[in-house]
């Protein structure tokens, strides 16, 4: 009889760590993702004036903009309707999401709730509170893009 209770209590406790790390996994799987998404960007990125790698200038060249890490913060270059090179801070003043440019109607638009900048940083409309930061800008001869310092 005891050894009966004990072969129950050793396929028990088995099926309840398996059952545990099971329920650790899936609350793991779920959790992860929120948590790296409300995590603030690791200081990332150089920290001066950043020249764009020949990916980055691919990018701009084939989507119009690009997003490159500056000392921890995302920055959006791009180019606009007169094909001057311009960059814009990337983090949305409202809640933090990540915009995007939208080259037909030249504007900057974030998704998360319908804010609207123009291509210099202004707002046009939604909820954002204050304008995106702007960077300098250097294009050199050779055609290569370096990001400067903040200006506004
Ligand atoms: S986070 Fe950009 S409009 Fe709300």
């Amino acid at each position: 009889m005891s050894q009966e209770s004990t072969g129950k209590h050793t396929r028990r406790g088995f099926l309840d760590i398996l059952l545990g790390g099971a329920a650790a996994g899936s609350l793991g799987t779920v959790l992860y993702p929120v948590i790296r998404y409300l995590t603030p960007l690791q200081q990332s990125g150089p920290s001066g004036p950043t020249r764009l790698s020949d990916e980055d200038i691919a990018t701009l060249d084939e989507n119009q903009f690009v997003i490159i890490p500056i000392a921890g913060q995302r920055v959006m270059v791009f180019r606009d309707g007169d094909n001057n090179v311009r960059a814009l801070q990337a983090r949305c003043t409202h809640e933090g999401c990540t915009v995007q440019y939208m080259p037909g109607e030249s504007l900057i638009w974030c998704a998360c709730h319908n804010g609207r900048f123009d291509i210099n940083g202004r707002i046009l409309s939604g909820p954002p509170p204050r304008p995106l930061p702007k960077y300098a800008v250097n294009l050199a001869d050779d055609g290569s893009i370096t990001v400067g310092e903040k200006t506004a």
